[in-house]
């Protein structure tokens, strides 16, 4: 909190995307002590109006004046908008909380699920850093669900295929859909194919190795976040024509032997995660289970056919929610709850 215990000054880069109205919905149901949002986008959106609480306040363009005073800075603009502000919004001392790909790898810079590493977000001297990352979505959900069985029994290898839907891509992977269901010609496609009644398994540009960056996100942030590099991550990342959330197959290699049973009883009973997974009844599920919820969903669990230490299951959470603005606005709660 600012120097007066009772102003809490919330700042959002990118109010008008996605991302950045669902952060505010969000910082609202869950009753975050914000007592102000200074709402910021580009230059098109200036003047906008967007609210909280029942108040009205104005988009402006980001600005060294518009972080004054800020506590927390949550960022969800695109990597080049946060290299530019990052670093001015915490001069002026705001804790920047970040959802862009920009410093997720820095190793000065933690990347944070609350459930999985929430010590990470202070320094040795208990003050939070000034600058923290907030995982790719695909990531997030499965780390979620990752964390109870590396406690338990230990992980070896994951194989992973995601099934994304087309918000993932913001206002512009949407519109894209709905604008090829209507049939209008498409100048360029945005999903790098036609996306409705399709599927397209690449998201973002391909590196030298073969996978997307997508799926080196998976790799090199799952490791980064569970704070172990022996952790094999096998991706495989697919966009389909779907709202809702993102869904994904787990094949999870482990390194201990296991009950089914209490894999069962492990994953229902751990935070942020919903349990269903009663396949007599059709009971799985599906993106628009997790559609405006908060928590990563499980079913399909069952033991791999071939391989016994290995587990199979199928996990589906709300993109713009845990995937991205639920997760940041945990970590600014757990940020403040030190403060306090
Ligand atoms: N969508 C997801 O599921 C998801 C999940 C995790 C992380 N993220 C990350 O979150 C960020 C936003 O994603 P989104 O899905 O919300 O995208 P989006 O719907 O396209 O929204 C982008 C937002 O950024 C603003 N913006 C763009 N360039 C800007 C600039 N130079 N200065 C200030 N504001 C600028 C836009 O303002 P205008 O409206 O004025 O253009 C808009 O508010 C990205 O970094 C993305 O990688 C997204």
């Amino acid at each position: 909190m600012s120097s007066s215990e009772s102003r809490c000054r919330v700042a959002v880069l990118g109010a008008t995307g996605l991302v950045g109205r669902t952060m505010i919905q969000v910082l609202e149901e869950r009753n975050f002590p914000a007592t102000e949002i200074v709402p910021l986008a580009s230059s098109r959106s200036v003047g906008q109006k967007v609210h909280f609480r029942g108040e009205e306040f104005t988009i402006q363009e980001p600005s060294r004046e518009a972080f004054r005073g800020v506590d927390i800075a949550l960022f969800s603009a695109g990597a080049t908008a946060s290299k530019e502000w990052a670093a001015i919004a915490a001069s002026e001392g705001a804790v920047v909380i970040d959802n862009s790909s920009a410093f997720r790898m820095d190793p000065d810079v933690p990347l944070v699920v609350p459930e999985v590493n929430p010590g990470s977000i202070f320094k040795a001297d208990g003050t939070p850093e000034l600058i923290i990352a907030n995982p790719n979505c695909s990531t997030i959900q499965m780390v979620v669900v990752l964390k109870p069985l590396y406690d338990r029994y230990g992980i070896k290898r994951i194989v992973v295929s995601t099934y994304q839907s087309v918000t993932g891509k913001g206002k512009a992977g949407r519109d894209a859909l709905e604008s090829e269901l209507r049939g209008e010609d498409q100048e360029q496609f945005t999903h790098f194919h036609q996306i409705a009644f399709n599927a397209v398994p690449q998201i973002d540009s391909f590196t030298e190795n073969g996978y997307t960056k997508e799926e080196m996100k998976m790799v090199n942030e799952t490791r980064k976040i569970m704070e172990d590099d022996t952790i094999s991550v096998s991706p495989t990342t697919v966009r389909i024509p779907v709202y809702g959330g993102h869904g994904e197959s787990l094949n999870i290699e482990l390194a201990r032997e296991f009950d089914i049973d209490e894999v069962r009883s492990l994953l229902s009973a751990s935070p942020g995660i919903i349990l269903q997974d009663d396949p007599s009844a059709r009971l799985y599920p599906m993106p628009l289970t997790s559609y405006e919820r908060d928590e990563v969903f499980v079913g399909r669990i069952r033991r791999d056919y071939w391989h016994p230490q290995t587990l199979n299951m199928w996990i589906v959470a709300d993109n713009l929610r845990k995937g991205a603005a639920t997760n940041a606005v945990q970590i600014a709660e757990v940020v403040l709850a030190r403060k306090a």
